[in-house]
């Protein structure tokens, strides 16, 4: 008995590492054939020859959908570099079960568990069809045709927020970013290369996202020249990034400083959902301290987007906002990035949504209520009380301006006067009344003005 069960367990053991040996010979590196698949499960993906990058589906914490991606495989992070910009879905994620095929006719095509289509690549009208995919160590998706080693379709040609080495932007193309950090859907800032070879930072309408709805540009690379315009954006295999005028020439776009080695570290650029555009590296192999230091940033446009808007590349108008909402406060943290807080009293309209818009706690003041103002005026200089935000200015929304004022008289024209909502004290005792929705705040430690936000005193009602 003894001898026959041990001889059982050494078959079974034998078949199991058969299975597993089956299995390791199933994983796709570089090549994929028609008719290949993978559903969105806790892993699923194919591998670049040299395995630093998968394209599959990746799980997005904390809303528990998937996306269709590709990422760097081989960091802690599995940073994801591409994604299938789907449709109907709030947050751009896919439910378990989805399934992504590699057609023939329709190269890849995503369903849901139903068999619902949520996004397919977009082929070009030709009678060719796709013979096999192929996943390059660029990081590139490329459906090649079966008559030749062109590519219908492209995750480099097709790109979402992010630009990798060897991957270029034409005119007309653009990045988008994202919703949120883990909302896959387009986002309201977008880097295009224009028409007239201008590369430019946008914004559009937030709550349309049409992209007719331009409201300004925070950056351009002023490569417009009618005699010599900008042709592409390069992101080159060593990391530098430039626009190729129409001579060939190079204009660089953000740094001229020597991008770390390519052959020691991974490169990527990314419109991040909060308007900054940014390039970091990352060490291919772990450091010798056996320590992962993560992307390091490399440089970001703008350095500081809290501080953007005034400037030659924004529009006379004060249309929409930055990374912050309006009422909302930008205060610039690490590598470059917004954080964003609502003044005392004010509340997130969404609050998953900390980079939205704030919304006051109590009824704002609206004039014209009494016939007679003077005793409204008295009668609201018991009501309301104001809300100090050190170091914190409001440069736009203006309405009135006094000179030679100090915080007293300051607070006390404001307190008077049914239009105001806020006042900003400036250097040189510059007085700035402000109408609300307030836009483009800026907390900075070394800001000179304070805002005054005048609110219902606590237990009051108008
Ligand atoms: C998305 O929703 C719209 C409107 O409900 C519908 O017409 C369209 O067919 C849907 N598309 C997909 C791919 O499900
Ligand atoms: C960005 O590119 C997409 C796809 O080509 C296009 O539909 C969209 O209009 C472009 N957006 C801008 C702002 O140019
Ligand atoms: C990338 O651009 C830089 C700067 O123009 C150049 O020195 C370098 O040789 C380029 N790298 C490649 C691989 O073309
Ligand atoms: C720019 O380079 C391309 C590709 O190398 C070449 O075909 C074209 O003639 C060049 N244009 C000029 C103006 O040198
Ligand atoms: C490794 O750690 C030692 C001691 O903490 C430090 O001196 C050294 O700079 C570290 N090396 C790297 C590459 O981080
Ligand atoms: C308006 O109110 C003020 C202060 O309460 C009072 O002195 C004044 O007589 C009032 N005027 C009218 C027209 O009622």
């Amino acid at each position: 008995m003894g001898v026959i069960s041990c001889w059982i367990l050494q078959v079974v053991l034998v078949l199991q590492l058969q299975v597993l040996v089956v299995l390791s010979q199933n994983i796709i590196r570089g090549s994929v054939p028609v008719g290949e698949s993978l559903t969105a499960s806790e892993s699923s993906s194919w591998l670049s020859p040299s395995g630093d990058f998968a394209f599959g589906f990746r799980k997005i914490q904390p809303n528990d959908g998937f996306t269709l991606s590709i990422w760097f495989d081989k960091i802690p992070d599995k940073t994801i570099v591409w994604y299938a910009q789907t449709v109907n879905t709030t947050t751009g994620l896919v439910p378990e079960g989805s399934k992504v095929t590699l057609t023939a006719d329709r190269g890849l095509v995503l369903t849901d568990p139903g068999g619902q289509q949520l996004w397919s690549s977009s082929l070009p009208q030709t009678r060719s069809s796709v013979s096999r995919g192929l996943i390059t160590d660029a990081g590139n998706l490329r459906l090649l045709s079966e008559d030749s080693d062109v590519a219908l379709w492209s995750s480099f040609a097709n790109p979402t927020d992010t630009l990798l080495p060897s991957q270029s932007i034409e005119v007309r193309g653009n990045l988008s970013s994202r919703l949120k950090e883990t909302s896959f859907q387009k986002g309201r800032f977008r880097l295009r290369l224009g028409d007239d070879g201008d590369l430019q930072l946008l914004t559009l309408n937030s709550e349309t996202l049409a992209e007719t709805d331009v409201y300004f540009s925070y950056y351009s690379s002023n490569t417009k020249d009618p005699h010599n315009p900008g042709n592409r954006l390069v992101f080159n295999e060593t990391g530098y990034m430039y626009v190729v005028m129409n001579d060939n020439t190079t204009r660089f776009y953000v740094n001229n400083k020597d991008p770390v080695p390519s052959k020691d570290f991974y490169h990527r650029a990314v419109l991040h959902f909060d308007g900054v555009f940014s390039q970091y590296y990352h060490p291919k192999r772990q450091g010798v301290n056996n320590s992962d230091n993560g992307w390091s940033l490399a440089w970001s446009e703008p350095e500081n987007i809290c501080a953007k808007r005034f400037g030659p590349y924004l529009d006379a108008n004060e249309l929409g906002n930055l990374a912050c909402g309006f009422n909302n406060i930008c205060i610039l943290g690490d590598n470059n990035r917004p954080r964003c807080e609502c003044p005392k009293r004010f509340l997130l309209v969404d609050p998953d949504d900390e980079y939205g818009d704030c919304k006051p706690d109590f009824e704002m003041q609206i004039c014209g209520r009494e016939s007679n103002q003077t005793a409204a005026a008295d009668q609201d200089a018991n009501l309301y009380e104001f809300v100090t935000l050190r170091m914190t200015n409001w440069p736009s929304g203006d309405y009135k301006r006094y000179s030679n004022y100090d915080e007293e008289r300051c607070k006390a024209t404001c307190l008077k006067d049914c239009f105001c909502g806020a006042v900003v004290l400036g250097k040189d005792k510059l007085c700035w009344k402000k109408k609300f929705p307030l836009s483009y705040g800026i907390r900075d430690t070394n800001g000179e003005s304070d805002t005054f936000i005048k609110v219902l005193k606590l237990g009051s009602r108008s």
